[in-house]
């Protein structure tokens, strides 16, 4: 390798990522939530995603088993959200509320949008793994004026957004609480 693993760290860091909490219950039914940037889209027919979660992580196993959980994008104004669950095996959940879904998984309130999913497959991804889920139900609180909240270079930032270009997504409609 002819670069350092701090190199290669910083070197993800330039690409700009959405922040998403993924979120479920463990075995002995408590709740579970870990902040990720890892979150990307898959296929659309079937619905899937993904998010990789590191080996290392305590509640990793707990992610292996569980067959459904949910995710949700935040937005500009979680990031205390993003770090409280970004702190290792902490209160994650003792000021927050989950929302449940139709599916009975929790998600976190006044995200841009939920995912409830259900486990499609594990692959292997070094010292993380590669949790890919097939969608179940979609929450969206989110409007033409929200805001995401986005991670670049190790801090958090927001979006400068041109408004005269209408986007694609302006109006649609999706299923709300
Ligand atoms: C912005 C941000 C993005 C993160 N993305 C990931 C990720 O994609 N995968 C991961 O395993 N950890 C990621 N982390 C670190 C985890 O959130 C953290 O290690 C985790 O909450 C630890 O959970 P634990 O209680 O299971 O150990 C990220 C942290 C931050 C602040």
């Amino acid at each position: 390798m002819s670069f350092t693993s701090a190199d290669f760290r910083k070197a993800l860091g330039l690409f700009p990522t959405g922040v998403a909490i993924v979120s479920g219950r463990g075995d002995d039914g408590e709740l579970l939530g870990m902040t990720v940037s890892s979150f990307n889209s898959v296929s659309l027919d079937p619905p899937l995603v993904l998010f990789s979660v590191a080996r290392s992580a305590a509640s990793y196993s707990a992610w292996v088993a569980m067959p459904k959980y949910g995710i949700s994008v935040l937005a500009r104004s979680q990031d205390d959200l993003s770090t409280r669950f970004s702190k290792s095996q902490t209160e994650k959940w003792s000021l927050v509320h989950p929302a449940y879904g139709e599916h009975d998984v929790p998600l976190i309130p006044g995200a841009l949008v939920g995912f409830e999913c259900e486990k499609y497959a594990v692959h292997d991804g070094g010292d993380h793994a590669i949790f890919v889920g097939r969608v179940l139900s979609l929450h969206a609180v989110a409007t033409p004026a929200s805001e995401p909240l986005v991670f670049y270079s190790g801090r958090y930032a927001g979006i400068r957004r041109s408004e005269t270009e209408p986007s694609e997504m302006d109006g649609m409609m999706l299923h709300g609480w």
